[in-house]
């Protein structure tokens, strides 16, 4: 059964079905173009020790400046990436992770995902990350955007458990269905978007929960992710707000709002794509 421990601080970490230790926080870097090594070294000096990046966002160099400005050791800092799926499988996962590595001018990743159940290809790919990993140059190999079935093909094909699966979490897109069947196989959950991509700031359940604890409305949306023992991974470009979004361990939302914010996921919304949901030969898991 994966743990479901509750982060008390910044260094607060668990252990993957792996044996590989990964902290409970961290910061997203979707979207942190320009000033992303100024922001990964800000965010590395105020504590945070786990970065999650992608092929996709493009800034996978900035995030490796980042952690050498920091000077911090890069031993000292848990960098997450993924691969775009798409049309080419193995040989493109590997070509595509060289060139991570690269980027980040490292001789490995600590957590590889599959970025989505697409393009596919992902049995094959999901193959050669495993190879990779073997040859040191991946520590862990995750999915992302991972429906249950998608974990059930995983399986069914004998391939090993992926360590995480990231998927969006927040109180309106809960994914009870695959958070259940990611603990009950010891699959480590990881939510993004945990802000709702701030779309959710002005909400009035939140605010008024916000004003009754002296919070924020951005640390109620992190804390509930906190409280469920996520992992999670809020994302900001603005050096003022990394204090405060982290600032989420000594305190806790009360039982009774914890059942309210739950229950805003009666009526699911969601703030980006949905993968999950992909067919098992869009994904390649057939
Ligand atoms: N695997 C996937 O498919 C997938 C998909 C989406 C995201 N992710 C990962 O998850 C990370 C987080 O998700 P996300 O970037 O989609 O969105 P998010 O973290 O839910 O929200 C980010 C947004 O909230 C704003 N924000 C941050 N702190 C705030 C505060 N204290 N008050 C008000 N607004 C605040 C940010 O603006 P500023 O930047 O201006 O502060 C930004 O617009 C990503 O960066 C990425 O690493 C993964």
């Amino acid at each position: 059964m994966a743990s479901r421990l509750i982060a008390k601080s910044l260094e607060s970490t668990v252990k993957l079905n792996d044996g590989v230790v990964i902290p409970l926080f961290g910061l997203g870097v979707y979207l942190i173009d320009n000033n992303c090594t100024d922001v990964v070294a800000a965010a590395i000096n105020q504590g945070y020790r786990l970065i999650d990046t992608a092929e996709l966002y493009g800034n996978e160099h900035g995030v490796g400046n980042g952690i050498k400005e920091s000077g911090k050791k890069r031993e000292d800092i848990f960098v997450v990436s993924k691969w775009w799926p798409s049309s080419e499988g193995a040989k493109r996962a590997l070509q595509t992770l060289d060139h991570c590595l690269n980027s980040l001018q490292s001789n490995y990743i600590d957590l590889y995902l599959l970025h989505a159940p697409q393009g596919g290809h992902c049995a094959e790919a999901y193959r050669a990350l495993l190879e990779a990993k073997k040859q040191g140059k991946i520590r862990s190999v995750g999915v992302s955007n991972f429906g249950v079935i998608h974990l059930e093909a995983l399986a069914k094909l004998g391939l090993e458990k992926p360590s995480v699966n990231q998927i969006e979490l927040h109180p309106w897109q809960q994914k009870q269905d695959i958070v259940k069947y990611c603990r009950e196989h010891d699959i480590t959950v990881m939510g993004y978007s945990p802000l709702a991509k701030g779309q959710k700031i002005q909400d009035k359940t939140i605010n008024e929960i916000a004003n009754k604890l002296s919070k924020t409305p951005a640390q109620i949306l992190i804390r509930w992710s906190v409280q469920h023992g996520y992992i999670t991974i809020p994302k900001t470009s603005q050096k003022s707000r990394l204090q405060t979004n982290a600032d989420v361990f000594d305190w806790s939302i009360p039982d009774e709002d914890m059942k309210v914010l739950d229950a805003l996921g009666d009526k699911p919304w969601s703030c980006t794509w949905n993968p999950t949901n992909n067919s098992l030969r869009e994904a390649g898991l057939q």
